[in-house]
């Protein structure tokens, strides 16, 4: 047995997930088909809280519900104690399905509805309020016990353009300024518990922006406390903790940024007057990104001009991110892994009818055939969660493989699935 990148390993000259062989799997369920390793999944939520809670103990990790949202994975998550960040009410009520308690869960929308701010009231969830103004509508369905405010700190990184959140371009938070507006006049309300939090962006390798930008909302945090003349009870520096998804990109050293930012809450919060405050973090990716592979049958292969193509059940209805972003996915062609690459230059693609239907460019792969499997990596964060039914096929099926145990987690869906939803007036109906 070798190991080859997580979840995979190499038996036989053919790919494994955990105690399973995948061509087997894709056999038994189909594809397209995404497969969970749950080992990988408790040594990622193991990692990622050891390395924080290591250096300083009053720590929580929420659960980024978003990238994925499947409720055996939440209930996993749960079982080791995670927390959840949940973006919309659906989010929340997910989470408490999975068995989620509401002073776990912490609710950041934006551009909330006077509905989703009652509901959110209702179910007693931490509330962060992406702008200030959101406050006055808050206040008009009752009070919560704990509020905060996302911050914007000024700086904000990301993988693509599209994954920065933090800076001048971005609809996300409040600045400094106007954060004081917000937290004194929920002290005018009689809000007596406070949290202030920020996310400046998605998929960041580089390890030392973590502790950088951690130190800069502890400064604001300090800043605001002192003029508003509050303590925060949690400091929320986000997620966005990276996963390599190139070969020539290198792991994310998160012992360092846990240590580094540990330290700075030892050592910062005495200094700035600000109490003792939780540590939280909400990762989405780091926890589940390279727990799943998604598996793609292919179907067909054409020359064209430029490039190979090779057709595959997964296109951009199944895993999106390389048509959004130009997002890199590793393949490994499954059943033949220790052939050589073949000179071809290969784009993968799907069966959709859109020039952007791709899962990967310029590709050099072991020759491909009609019937070959292959494996597409890291798919468990925004995979399945981003996935559609465009050209009305159906969603893929997910499975949780926890050594030779095998569980459908989530059905493949139907024609059925396509039209559950839709009404026919009765004047159209003859
Ligand atoms: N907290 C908030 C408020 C967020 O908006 C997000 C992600 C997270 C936490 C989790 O971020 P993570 O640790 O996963 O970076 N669709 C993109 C990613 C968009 C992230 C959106 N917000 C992708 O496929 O890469």
């Amino acid at each position: 047995m070798r190991s080859i990148e997580p979840p995979l390993t190499v038996r036989d000259k053919i790919v494994w997930v955990g105690g399973v062989n995948i061509l087997e799997l894709a056999q038994q369920f189909g594809t397209p088909l995404f497969v969970t390793d749950e080992n990988r999944l408790r040594d990622n939520y193991k990692r990622i809280v050891g390395a924080f809670a290591s250096t300083y103990r009053k720590f929580s990790l929420q659960y980024a519900l978003k990238a994925n949202n499947n409720l055996s994975i939440l209930r996993i998550l749960r079982s080791m104690d995670s927390g959840a960040d949940c973006s919309c009410i659906e989010e929340i009520i997910l989470a408490k399905k999975a068995g989620f308690p509401p002073n776990r869960i912490i609710y950041t929308g934006n551009f909330n509805s006077d509905l989703e701010l009652n509901m959110a009231l209702k179910e007693r969830v931490m509330i962060n309020l992406d702008d200030t103004a959101q406050l006055t509508r808050l206040m008009r369905f009752g009070r919560p016990k704990t509020l905060s405010f996302r911050i914007n700190p000024g700086v904000g990184k990301g993988k693509y353009a599209g994954l920065v959140f933090g800076g001048k371009r971005t609809k996300f938070g409040v600045d400094e300024k106007k954060a004081v507006e917000g937290y004194l006049s929920a002290k005018r309300f009689g809000i007596r518990h406070f949290g202030i939090h920020m996310m400046s962006g998605s998929a960041i390798l580089e390890k030392e922006y973590f502790p950088r930008v951690a130190e800069r909302l502890l400064k604001i945090a300090g800043r605001i406390a002192k003029k508003v003349g509050i303590e925060f009870e949690f400091i929320n520096i986000g997620g966005g903790f990276g996963i390599p998804y190139k070969p020539s990109e290198r792991v994310l050293d998160i012992q360092f940024i846990g240590k580094e930012v540990g330290e700075l809450f030892m050592k910062l919060p005495s200094k700035l007057s600000l109490g003792t405050p939780t540590l939280m973090i909400e990762p989405g990716r780091y926890i589940v990104g390279d727990t799943t592979v998604l598996l793609a049958k292919v179907h067909g292969k054409k020359k064209g001009a430029v490039t190979t193509y090779v057709g595959t059940d997964a296109g951009m209805n199944t895993l999106l991110r390389p048509a959004l972003y130009g997002a890199y996915h590793q393949v490994y062609v499954a059943n033949r892994i220790y052939h050589r690459p073949s000179p071809e230059n290969i784009t993968i693609c799907g069966q959709i009818c859109e020039n952007t239907d791709v899962i990967a460019e310029g590709r050099r792969l072991p020759s491909i055939k009609e019937g070959d499997i292959l494996a597409i990596l890291n798919a468990g964060a925004y995979g399945f969660a981003m996935s559609s039914q465009y050209n009305n096929r159906p969603r893929a099926a997910e499975v949780l493989v926890n050594g030779s145990t095998v569980d459908l987690i989530r059905e493949r869906e139907t024609v059925f699935d396509l039209t559950l939803h839709q009404k026919i007036p009765e004047r159209l109906k003859n």
